[in-house]
């Protein structure tokens, strides 16, 4: 693998701070122009880089919540165990409400539970050394997720293909390689070329600020488009596939991701192009039955009016509407990507036997 290759995919976005009493990041919100390591050390400083999206990107923000509450359990200094699970209960349902619809927040804040309730009555010294390889283990499957994903993902696609992609499912939003990117990454790792078409994602330019950044820097061919750009590009014959991320996939293979990414596979259809959400099974919550019962993030009517601009572009009093995220019908899905293989419909029956072949 190429050096600056590697810088790409080998970036630091989320560690445990040398003291173990931390969380250091790289903050989202400043590139691409300012590299800029944060270090996060109370409970709201973790809420806060996760709702501010300092830390984004569905993998990532379960990988630094575990790593999180991890850092602020060793803070404590409670060596009563009931204490400490109370007060582990607490901090975690805190973090749990910075983000409601990326699912691998709850994911990995319940596996350090588990681990806690696991282990009722022991020492909470011991306690918190094996808190301390859980959310390692966490991020540690997390990376071999991203590169399996990647194996599978590359198979659907060939040299010189056009690929669109939509937010920002690489490297800075996981471990490594990425999903939704990663099979661009890999084939460019062994030689092929691919011709990327990175949306710049509004209102919060996750494409335009990071995806772009990422594929420009490991020397992967990309091309930035506004949004509303994409029709023209798949009708032009330039898109071969359209891979994206995702934020939780419910049971029968609905999938929210970045709002826009339902209108990409509404064009994707109409244009025959095969439409991919690749993702980890961590993203995958079977609990859910379906897009409707998946929580929909709506945030700030700033992010649309003034984020970004000079000067606002709308009126302070104007209505807005801003939902982070869209849901996108399974049945405008050609696959879903996962560690264990592709999904291919009818999904409910495809994703459930994910978790069987797991147990
Ligand atoms: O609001 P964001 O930037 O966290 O949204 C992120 C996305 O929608 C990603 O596509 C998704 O989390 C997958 S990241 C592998």
């Amino acid at each position: 693998m190429n050096e600056t290759l590697k810088q790409v995919t080998h970036i630091d976005n989320v560690r445990l701070g040398g003291d173990e009493k931390s969380v250091v990041i790289i903050d989202q919100t400043q590139l691409p122009n300012r590299t800029v390591y944060l270090t996060l050390r109370t409970p709201e400083e973790i809420y806060d880089a996760i709702k501010l999206l300092q830390v984004r990107g569905a993998p990532a923000i379960g990988i630094c919540a575990a790593y999180g509450i991890y850092a602020l359990a060793r803070q404590w200094e409670l060596w009563d165990y009931d204490a400490f699970a109370e007060k582990f209960h607490a901090q975690k349902e805190y973090l749990n409400t910075s983000r409601p619809t990326a699912v691998n927040l709850s994911w990995a804040l319940n596996r350090m539970e588990g681990v806690v309730t696991a282990n009722a009555g022991k020492p909470v010294a011991e306690v918190l050394d094996l808190l301390g390889g859980e959310c390692r283990a966490i991020h540690q499957e997390d990376i071999a997720m991203c590169r399996a994903i990647s194996e599978y993902g590359l198979r659907l696609i060939k040299d010189g293909d056009g690929v669109l992609t939509h937010c920002n499912a690489g490297p800075l939003a996981t471990s490594r390689y990425g999903t939704a990117l990663g099979p661009l990454f890999l084939g460019h790792e062994q030689g092929m070329k691919f011709r990327v078409f990175s949306d710049e994602t509004r209102p919060l330019l996750q494409g335009a600020r990071l995806t772009s950044y990422e594929l420009q820097q490991a020397g992967i061919d990309v091309t930035l488009i506004c949004d509303n750009m994409a029709s023209i590009v798949m009708k032009n014959g330039w898109v071969q596939a359209c891979f994206v991320g995702c934020d939780r996939v419910a049971a029968n293979g609905d999938t929210a991701n970045k709002i826009g990414t339902s209108g990409v596979a509404i064009l994707a259809k109409h244009y025959g192009i095969p439409f991919y959400v690749l993702g980890p099974t961590s993203t995958i919550d079977l609990s859910c039955p379906d897009g409707d019962h998946i929580p929909i993030e709506l945030r700030d009517p700033g992010e649309i009016r003034e984020t970004w601009y000079i000067e606002p572009m709308a009126l302070p009093e104007v209505k807005c509407y801003n939902p982070a995220f869209d849901v996108t019908d399974h049945t405008l899905i050609s696959g879903i990507v996962t560690e264990k293989g592709i999904c291919r419909a009818p999904y409910t029956e495809s994703l459930a036997a994910l978790f069987q072949s797991h147990r």
